[in-house]
């Protein structure tokens, strides 16, 4: 049975509410930056091939939802304030995300919403923050769910479902709720893949990638050119995509055996022919656009004559931004810092970076 199947069938159990009650829930959930891209989608958030990122430690999105059900209420009433700021718009794309899910959760009509969300990382940065924002949100509701079922928060099946959830809001997000290292699509050579939620594969990774390093160097802070949904939709009249879709499952299998058997010189040439290829699906479509800035180029160029110069086994991966991401073992860190102190940090907008790590995924930060 499909997980869509499934919580079509939960959402017609009944919960063991009251008329009216009232609770709060609170969840901190970190971005991630992907390895193997997600780049092109079907409808309902289905990708056009499996992607694999890494979550971040550090840059997290906090929130937390003071929710008041009352079975008397006919359609959900939802205040939204990002750092203290009401923000109208996102409120928009959240009522629209909310009357999608309410196939999944019916209760969500008879609710009134309090939600308050920050960014670790300013917010000004050009970082996505949507796999983070739909993550907490997503954990979020799914607990409020659970809270209406009596059932526990935590397990196994909650973080599964929270991932699906959060894959409707955003596709990125879906990874955002496991730690590690983190696959989302169907792909053979992930047992248990599917393209509905993620799946942690940290369980299989060498050594070499705990801790993982990752500098994000700020190239520029402006509002991207195009939104991720604008720029997903090109894909389906980009004359490479279907080249870029098979590219994109036999760099993940390829990519998988690098991080199992240690074997950084294919990591690196895959993981930045990733970062090439998502730019080169960019500028080539129509219109095509370029997000990368100079400075993007020259921190890229920096990155390559010191891994040359070093021998270190560092590299370089971008996501749909001009902002590069500086990636090494733990082993390097020291290394790595005089590098982006030294070299990388006059580059940067306004001097800024963020020096991130591999992280253990979502925290519940508050109990009822
Ligand atoms: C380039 O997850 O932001 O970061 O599903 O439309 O919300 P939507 O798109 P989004 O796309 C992320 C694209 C990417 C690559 C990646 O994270 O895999």
């Amino acid at each position: 049975m499909s997980y869509k199947q499934k919580y079509l069938e939960q959402a017609l159990i009944p919960g063991i509410f009251k008329n009216e009650f009232s609770g709060s829930v609170a969840w901190q959930c970190p971005s991630n930056i992907a390895l193997i891209k997600y780049w092109g989608k079907q409808p309902n958030q289905i990708p056009m091939n499996a992607s694999l990122s890494m979550t971040l430690e550090k840059a997290v999105t906090k929130t937390e939802i003071a929710y008041n059900y009352s079975e008397s209420r006919e359609k959900i009433n939802i205040d939204y304030y990002f750092h203290g700021q009401r923000k109208k718009v996102f409120e928009k794309r959240l009522l629209d995300y909310f009357k999608d899910l309410t196939e999944y959760f019916p209760f969500l009509d008879k609710l009134e919403l309090f939600i308050r969300s920050d960014n670790s990382f300013p917010h000004s940065t050009g970082i996505a923050s949507s796999a983070s924002a739909f993550g907490a949100i997503a954990l979020c509701l799914t607990e409020i769910e659970y809270h209406l079922k009596g059932e526990s928060v935590g397990t196994a099946e909650f973080y599964n479902k929270a991932s699906f959830i959060a894959r409707l809001g955003s596709g990125s997000a879906s990874r955002s709720i496991f730690g590690g290292l983190v696959e989302w699509g169907r792909h053979e050579s992930v047992k248990g893949s599917t393209d509905e939620t993620a799946i942690q594969v940290s369980k299989i990774i060498h050594p070499y990638f705990k801790n993982f390093q990752d500098f994000i160097l700020i190239l520029d802070k402006g509002k991207k050119d195009i939104s991720s949904a604008d720029g997903h939709n090109l894909m389906n009249s980009n004359p490479y995509a279907s080249t870029r879709f098979q590219q994109a499952h036999s760099n993940l299998n390829e990519l998988i055996h690098a991080i199992q058997r240690g074997n950084m010189e294919k990591f690196i040439n895959i993981v930045e022919a990733e970062a090439m290829n998502l730019h080169a699906m960019m500028m080539t479509s129509s219109p095509g656009y370029m997000l990368m800035k100079p400075g993007t180029v020259e921190v890229i160029e920096k990155i390559k004559r010191f891994r040359t110069k070093s021998e270190m086994p560092v590299c370089y991966t971008l996501d749909a931004g001009a902002n590069v991401h500086f990636l090494g073992p733990q082993s390097c860190k020291p290394v790595m810092v005089d590098f982006v102190e030294n070299e990388l940090k006059s580059c940067c907008f306004d001097g800024d970076y963020i020096q991130d790590r591999m992280g253990n995924g979502p925290e519940k930060i508050k109990d009822e």
